[in-house]
């Protein structure tokens, strides 16, 4: 059964918009689109009754035998970013199918039905908001005008985007995307660490206890722009400088903070008009600030946004914008979803270590609506979100074999605990 998931991950790979060995798969791309097929073939393959909601999550059920006492589910994303690898996200797609397969051949029966889901875009790429497909499951409050005001650099918004992918009702009909609290019992997801420690220490799988908490801003700086060679440097307005700086003071802010855990990020900048011998007239940073501590998280923010008033200021440019596009609060791991994790770990004799995840993953969403917990498994050197990401497929089925025995643990033994 793992060759097989391995051979579904070199498929998935091949769609994509950049050559082996990278992935990239944006959101409602013909990349994208093909993926969420492929999965369906394997869900429906996998016996599932599979559903689709408007903006394009996908599940697959096996309805158990006690519906009514909640859904136990697990799964991650297939959407990958520019120049990425093939394990991101997609481990704990495909494994989620395979540990419900191998539990249907070892003849269990679920009492609580279990299902595998996709989410759509996890990653921000696209329309630089994170998790889509989970935040609004979650019934995100703020989600609805972020959405709305969503276009991606060229000027698609993102009802049209996903229209054009074949979710007509994605504008209108976000609410029936939401679940209440009452439908899932416990959701675990699969994924790779996205850090070293697993492989350094020898440890096959993680159990994660909390997500740290992201935030992404927006900011846009105005200069007069002008000619690189004519106009003198006391004349300047500077746009790029403006950005230089601040992407430098983000840096300092985020190691004031004193802590390891704090960490922040200037992925994207664009100068306009864009050519070498042109002042740049407009800056557009995207900033990503992360911690497993909220309110130290958001001191930082603050930090970055009084900075970016002072080098407006004293560069003489406007800060046209400061957008914060989301500001999540860290996740906790629901304990006895992580008991049901160690147990199934002891049982099939792999050593186990509990961790933080630094990224986010759609289960900081799920949390918002189930009890939830992560597995890691090992990657190679702890590299993701570059082509040379790697997980071994003894890793891999480490991890759905954990996986498979914990579901069936939820489904069938525990007992919802006493309010
Ligand atoms: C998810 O991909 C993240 O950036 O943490
Ligand atoms: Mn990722
Ligand atoms: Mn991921």
């Amino acid at each position: 059964m793992y060759d097989k998931s391995n051979q579904q991950i070199d498929k998935l790979a091949t769609f994509s918009d950049t050559p082996a060995p990278s992935v990239t798969r944006i959101l409602y791309t013909d990349n994208d689109v093909a993926a969420r097929s492929f999965i369906r073939e394997l869900m429906e393959s996998a016996q599932l009754t599979v559903r689709e909601d408007a903006i394009g999550n996908i599940f697959g059920r096996w309805e158990g035998s006690e519906p009514s006492q909640g859904v136990v589910a697990s799964g991650s994303h297939t959407d990958a970013i520019p120049y990425a690898g093939k394990y991101d996200g997609v481990v704990g797609v495909v494994g989620a199918v395979e540990a419900i397969k191998a539990l249907r051949r070892a003849g269990f029966q679920p009492k609580r039905s279990l299902e595998a889901i996709m989410f759509t875009s996890e990653e921000p790429t696209r329309f630089g908001l994170s998790c889509i497909g989970s935040r609004v499951m979650a019934g995100d409050p703020r989600v609805a005008v972020s959405l709305a005001n969503a276009v991606d650099e060229d000027n698609v918004t993102f009802t049209l985007a996903a229209n054009r992918a074949g979710y007509d009702e994605a504008g209108d009909n976000l609410q029936s995307v939401a679940v209440g609290n009452e439908t899932y019992a416990a959701f675990v997801e699969l994924h790779i660490e996205q850090g070293p420690l697993l492989e350094e220490q020898g440890v096959s799988i993680g159990i994660v206890t909390a997500i740290a908490g992201p935030a992404s801003l927006g900011v846009e700086f105005a200069g007069g722009g002008g000619h690189a060679g004519a106009v003198l440097m006391h004349l300047r307005n500077d746009a790029g400088l403006a950005a230089a700086e601040l992407a430098l003071a983000v840096e300092r802010h985020v190691l004031e903070s004193g802590s390891q855990d704090t960490v922040g990020t200037t992925g994207t900048v664009k100068l306009y008009p864009g050519a070498i011998n042109s002042i740049p007239r407009n800056a557009q940073l995207g900033i990503d600030i992360r911690d497993i501590d909220g309110s130290r998280r958001d001191a930082v923010v603050e930090r970055v946004r009084a900075t970016a008033h002072e080098i407006a200021a004293r560069r003489g440019v406007v800060l046209q914008n400061f957008t914060v596009v989301n500001q999540d609060p860290p996740a906790q791991s629901t304990d006895f979803v992580i008991e049901a994790l160690k147990e199934a770990s002891e049982e099939l004799g792999l050593g186990h270590k509990m961790m933080i995840s630094r990224a986010y993953h759609d289960s900081l969403f799920m949390a918002r609506i189930a009890p939830t917990a992560m597995i890691f498994i090992p990657c190679y050197r702890g590299y993701s979100h570059r082509p040379d990401e790697h997980a071994t497929l003894e890793d891999m089925a480490n991890g759905v074999r954990v996986l498979a025995l914990t579901l069936s643990k939820l489904s069938s033994n525990w007992q919802a605990p006493l309010e």
